[in-house]
């Protein structure tokens, strides 16, 4: 079993999004009883919120939903609940890194990381950016890149 949670500021655009892309995508490969996917924000701004439209329609857009998801704040006891934390930006791995207390196991990440992009890239802020291409277009290419290097592990 392979345990992962998503990461982002607000819970509502990136991290969702990750969520949701990896789960069709270990579906499509069979692999879902293999994995526990789940997201989850550094900060308390959306707590209860569903997932923004935007993000949301581009979800849509590629054939995924996201219904029932309200973004919630990642807790300290996480830690040992999860084997991966993909954190969009470099920001949210500080902030994650100061909930935990530290990360003695080395399961805090950039997403990018596993995109084959420079492991400093960040997932570009649609919040901000208002480009939910580009975002999707990342966390996708992160997630394959994730898959393809986990599922050897299993
Ligand atoms: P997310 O986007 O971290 O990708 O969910 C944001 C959502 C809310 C805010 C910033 C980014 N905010 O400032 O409230």
């Amino acid at each position: 079993m392979i345990r992962v949670l998503f990461i982002c500021l607000g819970n509502i655009c990136r991290s969702p999004m990750g969520e949701f892309i990896l789960k069709k995508m270990v579906e499509e490969q069979g692999l879902k009883s293999k994995f526990e996917i789940g997201s989850a924000a550094t900060s308390t701004e959306e707590i209860g919120n569903p997932v923004y439209p935007a993000a949301r329609r581009k979800l849509a857009e590629h054939g995924i939903g996201c219904d029932g998801k309200r973004a919630r704040q990642v807790t300290k006891g996480e830690y040992q609940q999860y084997d991966y934390f993909l954190c969009m930006d470099r920001r949210n791995v500080e902030n994650t890194r100061r909930i935990f207390g530290g990360d003695p196991q080395g399961k805090i990440h950039m997403l990018m990381e596993f995109s084959g992009r420079d492991g400093t890239a960040e997932v570009s802020d649609p919040w901000y950016t208002d480009d939910f291409d580009t975002a999707y277009n990342d966390i996708y290419s992160g997630c394959k890149g994730f898959l393809e290097r986990v599922v050897e592990l299993l």
